[in-house]
């Protein structure tokens, strides 16, 4: 399954991704990674390093959300993409470019949906004091954050948690849900608005 992934940030959860893929028993190719920022990303030069076609499409460039979409949407055509993770994408998408791609966007958010919305997670965890986050692996829909989610791994939060210390154990665990995720998504188990359950018996 031809999977192009989208970053904003610094690409660990990319890298788990790329890890995944190389997996033998995976049937995922990572055939386009895009970045909207055109800054140094290391992990951006990794990608291309191990053969995987990147691009860099600034949305600053672009006069607006849907030409920004169009133009990332002719370029996951070209390299006849099937099913796109965000990963740590920090651009919110048009409704016709979600729409199009109903059920084929997967999205990671470092706190429990549908607790915990928002850009700032791990302060809103801090702040209410709740004992348990983690992170989320869910279908993109038109409304953000409302899509069904695919896993939840959930962290601890420990007393002497700070936003930093629980941004790092959570990104642990993002790396480990988003390719077990990608996993139940293209080998089927797993599909927008249904779940397939597989009855593994044993011949007699
Ligand atoms: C992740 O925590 C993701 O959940 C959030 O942005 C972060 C991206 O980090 N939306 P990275 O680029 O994978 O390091």
């Amino acid at each position: 399954v031809k999977v192009a992934v989208l970053i904003s940030g610094t690409g660990t959860n990319l890298a788990a991704l790329i890890a995944y893929a190389r997996e033998p028993a995976s049937c995922v190719q990572i055939a386009l990674v895009i970045s909207n920022k055109s800054g140094d990303v290391e992990e951006l030069r990794n990608a291309a390093r191990a053969g995987i076609p990147t691009r860099v499409i600034d949305h600053k460039l672009y006069g607006s959300r849907s030409e920004f979409d169009r133009t990332i949407d002719s370029v996951l055509e070209e390299f006849s993409v099937e099913l796109i993770c965000l990963a740590g994408f920090m651009r919110i998408l048009s409704s016709a470019f979600i729409r199009k791609w109903y059920g084929k966007i997967l999205n990671i958010c470092p706190s429990l949906l549908p607790s915990v919305k928002g850009g700032n997670a791990h302060k809103q965890v801090l702040q209410a004091g709740v004992k348990v986050t983690g992170c989320t692996v869910h279908f993109v829909l038109e409304e953000a954050n409302t899509g069904a989610i695919i896993l939840q791994e959930p962290v601890s939060v420990n007393t002497d948690d700070t936003e930093e210390t629980l941004l790092e154990r959570v990104k642990e665990a993002e790396c480990r849900a988003f390719p077990i995720a990608l996993q139940l998504v293209t080998s089927g188990v797993v599909r927008l608005g249904e779940y397939i359950y597989i009855i593994i018996y044993k011949a007699k």
